[in-house]
């Protein structure tokens, strides 16, 4: 947070960041294998149903660097947070818009803006398909 304080223009890798590091959509939409195949070691029949984990992906070390570390500073970082191919996000643009502006008008409006709980305390939502937490009680 400080980070992005002292360096507003960060905001863009910022939210790439958050999106690569914890996005908030667990898995693409369902695919089927068109045919029989192998890929990586297992195999797949034809019609078999394909569900990708992009969070996953989003942590593979032979993709990311230091994967598990949450760097705003990381630049290209081309996560999966909003899938890929033809189904790719049609609200990319507007979710990573919205993103900025509201983290950037919260920094600014509340600089001491804080958590007012012990991070561990937040609570998930359950469910497998949306991530996120039940709420965030702050301190402004
Ligand atoms: C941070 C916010 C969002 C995230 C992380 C997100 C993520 C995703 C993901 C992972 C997919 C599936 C991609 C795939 O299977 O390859 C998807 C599809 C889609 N998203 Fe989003 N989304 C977000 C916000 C939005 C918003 C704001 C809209 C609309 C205004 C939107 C509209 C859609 C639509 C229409 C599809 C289906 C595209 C298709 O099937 O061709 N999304 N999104």
């Amino acid at each position: 947070m400080k980070q992005l304080q002292n360096n507003p223009e960060l905001i863009h890798s910022a939210i790439e960041e958050v999106l690569r590091y914890n996005g908030p959509v667990e898995f693409s939409t369902s695919r089927w294998a068109r045919e029989n195949l192998e890929f990586k070691g297992k195999s797949f029949a034809r019609g078999d149903l394909v569900i990708i984990a992009l969070n996953s992906a989003n942590h593979d070390p032979n993709r990311f660097d230091d994967p598990e570390i949450f760097d705003i500073t990381r630049q290209k970082s081309q996560h999966l947070a909003f899938g890929t191919g033809i189904h790719l996000c049609l609200g990319a643009p507007l979710a990573r818009l919205e993103g900025e502006i509201a983290i950037m008008s919260l920094l600014k409006r509340y600089p001491q803006i804080k958590l007012k709980v012990d991070k561990n305390e937040l609570e998930w939502r359950p469910g497998m398909l949306v991530r996120g937490v039940k709420e965030i009680p702050l301190s402004l």
